[in-house]
């Protein structure tokens, strides 16, 4: 496939930078890009995905919206790397604590990710792949959360392939049970696709709802909360 890909209008590499932040809402790209970047350059609004090119304290570093879910993930993750040469996709994300000590507005660094999702059952026949992120990648972000003093926390995601869950009640209390941190959406894809492409990956989130209390975050607070998270990433993005 030659570039522009279908989803992405960028003519040429050079308008991506080597790491690409990735919130699953385009605007939150729009605002990061506004609010953190400098010297912005869009490089693609195709379906309304804005993506955006500029310097974060001097570093060149891209972000992008990636959407919701799985299936419309993972053609962002996939032209990105496979087209555009990326090397390191960081999902900056919200998601749904599953633990009673995980509360609203702490981090999570994803260790792994777990999902009902199908779509890795033609690569691998009757073993169930465990997708990861890259762990130097998870390493530096945590120790730099720490330097941050930010309430983090590292495990196992699941990237459900349904926000409205009517999951048994049986099942979520095993996840909760085998030590499964949250709830969100695109994970499992996006470490699936770093692997088949030998690239970097990495899913940092904030806690934006609990499915244990069933608090969830005011708009308020969310602002401050996310830019921790954009912060983190940010720092950790390599160049
Ligand atoms: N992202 C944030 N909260 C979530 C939830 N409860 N389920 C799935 N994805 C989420």
């Amino acid at each position: 496939m030659t570039i522009p890909t279908p989803h992405i209008s960028a003519k040429s590499k050079d308008e991506i930078a080597n790491t690409v932040l990735m919130p699953g809402d385009p605007l939150r790209a729009k605002y990061i890009a506004e609010n953190f970047l400098e010297d912005v350059k869009q490089f693609t609004q195709t379906r309304g995905m804005y993506g955006y090119t500029g310097y974060y304290k001097g570093k060149r570093v891209s972000v992008m919206g990636s959407g919701m879910g799985i299936p419309s993930s993972m053609i962002y993750f996939n032209e990105l790397f496979n087209f555009y040469d990326v090397d390191t996709i960081i999902r900056i994300g919200s998601a749904g604590s599953m633990q009673e000590n995980i509360k609203l507005h702490d981090i999570v660094l994803a260790t792994s990710a777990c999902s009902e999702s199908s779509i890795n059952d033609n690569l691998f026949g009757n073993i169930h792949f465990s997708p990861t992120p890259d762990f130097n990648l998870l390493l530096e972000a945590y120790k730099k959360s720490q330097d941050l003093g930010y309430t983090t926390h590292c495990g196992q995601v699941h990237s459900s392939d349904q926000f409205y869950n009517d999951m048994d009640p049986k099942v979520f209390e095993n996840l909760q049970k085998y030590g499964v941190l949250c709830v969100e959406m695109e994970s499992y894809g996006l470490f699936t696709v770093a692997r088949k492409y030998g690239k970097k990956a990495l899913g940092v989130f904030t806690i934006s709802d609990s499915l244990v209390s069933n608090e969830s975050d005011s708009a308020e607070n969310r602002q401050s909360a996310y830019t921790q998270m954009m912060t983190l990433a940010l720092e950790v993005a390599p160049e």
